[in-house]
């Protein structure tokens, strides 16, 4: 099976690829909010840092897992720790996703609306309140946000069953940079909004007394999502890269750029939501309130041009979404097809029902589910929680550790050098086993234990 493998075309393929996955609600939609509920500046500190010390050496783990076995997660593991238990790590691998893809699918499914709502040209038009009632009207009614739930996880399916390679990749490449190009332009509106240097303060200046010990487990937790780690995504996606490849570099690329487009999604909404008299702890909300208000803002005197940009970002949102989305699905039918005797259709099928009726259940958490609260939060919030700060983490905390201590060291730095040949990569090496063996096991627990003693 390994030789007839697709692999990626070139370091840049492998880095529109992971960005792809990396880059989706994570930047857009989750980044902006969680910020504003863990105070501003300060919690951007901690988010880079557990980024570049944390979740990087744990990219490059799952990289050198992938690349050198070229396999699923559960047979990577047995190829270098056979009759260990190892391999178990490979259930993460399936529910994980599942369980992401539940609230994931819910939030694609409101931008999948607000395209919609753009292509009539009729946000432009609603003022802020009226922009924040549709949106909490329209969540916690039953039964409207289930259809553009049906759609994008409908989409997704389509997609994956279709095959990811040809279609979503050709499909990816122009939107990424255009996606990029939107968030740049709608930043610099922003801030030029009256009242929104309130926002900008915000965002630049820490004040690190609002700093809980909850609020750098999510900023732990945030850098993991957004790298789409923990869960073996990067991991399959490394065992489509070719031997001359080079993981350093495609690592590198992918944290900066997704860090980068973080960042500057932050500065296209919170400024937005100072000048809209918003409140920045306003929760999974935040930018389906901000948005239509920034697009109301510009209609005032550019209606056509505002009206465009919203239907073009809105569909951008929804496409960064779903590229990320396939690429949840994909570690799952990977594995049911390739360590199963289900094929590749049935397992898609399978696997994306499962994420349907979850993704319903997380939707109704909002309407008439809204009384089952599990440690305080909405089955919504707390999926999210549960995922993006415990078992992401947990599965990265196994992925470093396998590479780290478990796998043969030679193979660890043959992988990651290229044999060797890389230059840059043998300087950087050193530091990085140092990472991956003692920096971030030990940050993720000492985390853990500062939140949960
Ligand atoms: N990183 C993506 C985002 O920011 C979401 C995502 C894709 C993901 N694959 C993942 C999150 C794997 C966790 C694990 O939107």
């Amino acid at each position: 099976m390994n030789d007839n493998r697709e692999t990626f075309g070139s370091n840049f393929a492998v880095i529109m690829a992971m960005a792809g996955s990396a880059i989706g609600l994570g930047n857009i939609w989750r980044f902006p909010y969680i910020v504003g509920q863990y105070g501003g500046a300060a919690f951007i500190i901690v988010y880079v840092l557990a980024s570049i010390f944390l979740a990087l050496p744990i990219l490059y783990a799952e990289s050198i897992i992938g690349r050198a076995s070229r396999s699923n997660t559960f047979k990577a593991m047995r190829t270098f720790a056979p009759r260990t238990g190892w391999h178990w790590v490979g259930i993460l691998t399936i529910v994980t996703p599942i369980l992401i893809m539940g609230f994931y699918g819910v939030v694609g499914g409101w931008s999948v609306q607000y395209l919609i709502k753009s292509l009539s040209f009729n946000f432009i038009h609603t003022s802020p309140d009226s922009v924040t009632n549709y949106f909490n009207t329209y969540i916690t009614s039953d039964l409207a946000p289930l259809w553009g739930h049906f759609l994008f996880v409908a989409s997704m399916v389509v997609i994956v069953l279709a095959g990811v390679k040809n279609g979503i990749e050709r499909f990816t490449k122009p939107t990424l940079p255009l996606l990029m190009v939107l968030i740049i332009g709608i930043a610099v509106y922003s801030m030029c909004l009256p009242g929104s240097g309130a926002g900008i303060d915000y965002l630049i200046k820490p004040d690190f007394s609002k700093l809980t010990a909850q609020g750098v487990g999510a900023a732990l937790g945030q850098s993991f999502f957004s790298l789409s780690l923990g869960v073996g995504t990067i991991l399959i996606y490394a065992s489509y890269m070719k031997k001359g490849q080079n993981i350093a570099l495609s690592g590198l690329g992918t944290t900066l750029f997704d860090v980068m487009f973080a960042i500057i999604a932050g500065f296209a909404i919170m400024p937005a939501v100072f000048a809209a008299g918003l409140e920045p702890g306003a929760g999974p909300g935040l930018i389906f309130e901000t948005l239509p208000f920034i697009f109301n803002k510009m209609g005032q005197t550019l209606p056509i041009l505002s009206g465009v940009v919203s239907i073009v970002f809105f569909f951008s949102i929804f496409i960064a979404a779903l590229t990320s989305a396939i690429s949840l699905l994909e570690v799952g039918v990977a594995y049911l097809s390739e360590e199963t005797r289900l094929s590749r259709r049935t397992s898609t099928i399978i696997l994306g029902l499962f994420i349907w009726a979850l993704g319903v259940v997380c939707s109704l958490s909002f309407g008439s589910l809204k009384e089952i609260t599990i440690g305080g939060e909405n089955i919504f919030g707390f999926l999210d929680n549960v995922c993006s700060n415990i078992l992401m983490p947990f599965g990265g905390l196994l992925f470093t550790i396998f590479v780290g201590w478990k796998m043969p060291k030679p193979k660890v730095y043959e992988e990651f050098t290229n044999g060797g040949t890389k230059k840059f990569n043998r300087a950087i090496y050193p530091a990085v086993r140092f990472l991956m063996r003692y920096v971030a096991p030990i940050g993720i627990i000492l985390i853990w234990l500062s939140i949960y003693l």
